[in-house]
């Protein structure tokens, strides 16, 4: 086991913190999230505070942080107006727009249009979803949660999902190869993710057989010993 190095997460300073999060929480996935204002103006902005929290409901979750004079973030205010939001599912064909959609535009800018990527009108919600992402997923705000001045958690239900037609089986299985999802790594770092395997979890006798099998390996039977 190698040796740890540990942090007191009471002494440590806000900054400390993050990059202790988010350089070993990963690869965080990222929402590339479309909303609209109260006058319908589009806005889209990523966000690796990102994840799906539950199945039944739906759920998905984003951690939007306020400005340093803890005005809201164009995002976080379009769905305290509107209650709803979309995330589309960052793919390595997007990542440098997504990357335009991360610039601190001013309220107004409609950064789909600014990243040259697709709006399309959303079937249950008001905000659009981008025609170019693999998968989208059109979203009731459900509870916001205000976990600090600065900060809230926004959690979804999700009404409607929009996926390539070709990544999508009859069983609802998604083809994670050609969905060529984006991770958020620490700092300014990403992560592809066509390194893929299967690896599925074992029933308590799948287990007892595995260490089994091991154990005969590493104990070769009295026979062979004595024959030696
Ligand atoms: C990959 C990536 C992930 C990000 N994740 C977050 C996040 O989880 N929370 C957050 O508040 N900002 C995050 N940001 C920064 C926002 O995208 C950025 O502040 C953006 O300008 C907000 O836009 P808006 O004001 O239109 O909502 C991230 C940026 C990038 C590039």
């Amino acid at each position: 086991m190698s040796e740890k190095t540990s942090f007191d997460f009471s002494t440590l300073s806000e900054r400390q913190k993050y990059k202790l999060l988010i350089g070993a929480v990963v690869p965080r996935p990222i929402a590339l999230v479309t909303t609209v204002d109260p006058e319908g103006r589009i806005n889209a902005a990523p966000f690796s505070f990102f994840n799906c929290l539950s199945a039944e409901p739906a759920i998905l979750a984003l951690g939007v942080e306020n400005h340093d004079d803890l005005a809201f973030k164009d995002t976080a205010r379009n769905i305290r107006m509107t209650g709803v939001f979309t995330v589309n599912i960052v793919s390595d064909g997007i990542l440098k727009a997504m990357n335009v959609c991360a610039v601190p535009f001013g309220p107004g800018i409609d950064e789909v249009r600014e990243a040259g990527l697709t709006a399309i009108a959303g079937a249950k919600v008001a905000a659009p979803r981008i025609g170019e992402s693999p998968a989208a997923f059109e979203c009731r705000q459900h509870v916001t949660l205000e976990i600090g001045a600065s900060r809230q958690i926004i959690l979804g239900e999700v009404l409607a999902a929009h996926v390539n037609a070709a990544l999508v089986n009859d069983r609802f299985h998604i083809d994670p190869y050609g969905l060529d999802a984006i991770g958020r790594m620490g700092g300014h770092g990403y992560a592809r993710t066509r390194d893929y395997f299967d690896l599925p979890t074992m029933s308590v006798a799948e287990w007892e057989n595995a260490k089994r099998a091991a154990r005969a390996q590493q104990d070769p039977p009295l026979k062979c010993i004595q024959s030696r």
